[in-house]
């Protein structure tokens, strides 16, 4: 008898070629998803993969803010999302509407905005160049240093960029939900439950959490650092499904998830709404199609294209 899934991932795989499709997938989807995966990366791995691609379809298993950017960069393909509800809180923190209207009250200050990815297209057509947790400190570094910078929408990875470069910043109040769950007493709990375990966190975490890390980066990253180090057990304060990727990647480490002060792990709820049902049932219905305004796609792509140029 098959193992559970195994029929799903091979009408999976079969559609792919039908279709010339091409799967990518965050590092915070669950594991079936991942090993189904032509490719796993995080945000700026995937855009590349996205931009590059010559597949006919972008089946993205991710959130709808990463689809579009695929969609923005790589117009003529089709670009799908398993789960069309999978959106973002740090992406709805930043409506496109709020951030117009600020930037007219306060045409006077001239800035120059640099957008994390995680916002909408809208956000990112009224941006000057795009960042990703990957790329922030370098994009920073390039700014124009005669402009006043708006750094939208995620106020924590703004704060850290701003500690790491030293370039002031006017931050927009958004925040992820996930991250700002870990909490200072939760990560010395399972620090003190782990003595010798590095902790490693992303710059979406709070000040507080981010000062008790001793390594702050993009998933992506999170490998590298991990793979470079001599500990055989790391303390990973991100999004559960991260671990999945660190385990295939690192299978003689021992990982260990941030917990918060109610659970033993961060889970995207965003994230999660994607499953190998879903993206079958995408594949195979080229449905749901992520579309936006061609005028508004133009406009977009441009502070993306300044963001990848800028991180070679
Ligand atoms: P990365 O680009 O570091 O993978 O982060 C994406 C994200 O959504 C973090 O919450
Ligand atoms: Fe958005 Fe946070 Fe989920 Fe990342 S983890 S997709 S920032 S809600």
């Amino acid at each position: 008898m098959p193992a559970l899934g195994v029929d799903l991932v091979e009408e999976i795989l079969a559609l792919k070629r039908e279709r010339n499709a091409v799967i990518l997938a965050h590092n915070y989807q669950i594991r079936e998803i991942q090993e189904v995966a032509d490719f796993v990366g995080d945000s700026l791995g995937l855009s590349i993969q996205a931009a590059g691609t010559d597949a006919d379809v972008i089946a993205f298993c991710g959130v709808h803010f990463m689809a579009e950017t695929a969609k923005i960069l790589n117009p003529s393909k089709r670009v799908i999302l398993p789960d069309l509800d999978a959106g973002c809180s740090l992406s709805d923190s930043c409506p496109a509407e709020a951030l117009e209207a600020y930037l007219k009250a306060n045409a006077d200050k001239n800035y120059y905005v640099i957008a994390y990815i995680n916002c909408s297209g809208g956000v990112k057509a009224l941006s000057d160049v795009i960042c990703t947790s990957g790329n922030a400190v370098r994009i920073v570094n390039a700014a124009p240093k005669d402009r006043n910078i708006l750094f939208v929408p995620d106020q924590n990875l703004g704060q850290w960029v701003m500690e790491q470069t030293g370039r002031p910043m006017e931050l927009w109040k958004g925040s992820c939900y996930v991250h700002v769950e870990f909490t200072k007493q939760s990560i010395e709990r399972i620090r003190a439950e782990h003595p010798g375990a590095p902790v490693v966190a992303h710059p979406e975490c709070t000040t507080a959490v981010r000062l008790l890390a001793d390594e702050v980066c993009s998933t992506e990253k999170m490998i590298h650092y991990c793979r470079d180090h001599s500990a055989k057990a790391f303390i990973i304060v991100t999004e559960s499904g991260m671990l999945h990727r660190l385990e295939r990647e690192l299978p003689d480490r021992i990982f260990i998830p941030g917990p918060t002060d109610v659970c033993a792990c961060a889970d995207c709820r965003f994230m999660k709404r994607n499953t190998l049902e879903k993206l079958r049932d995408a594949l195979d219905s080229l449905q749901p199609e992520i579309t936006l305004p061609e005028a508004l796609r133009a406009r977009a792509e441009l502070p993306i294209r300044r963001m990848l140029e800028q991180s070679v």
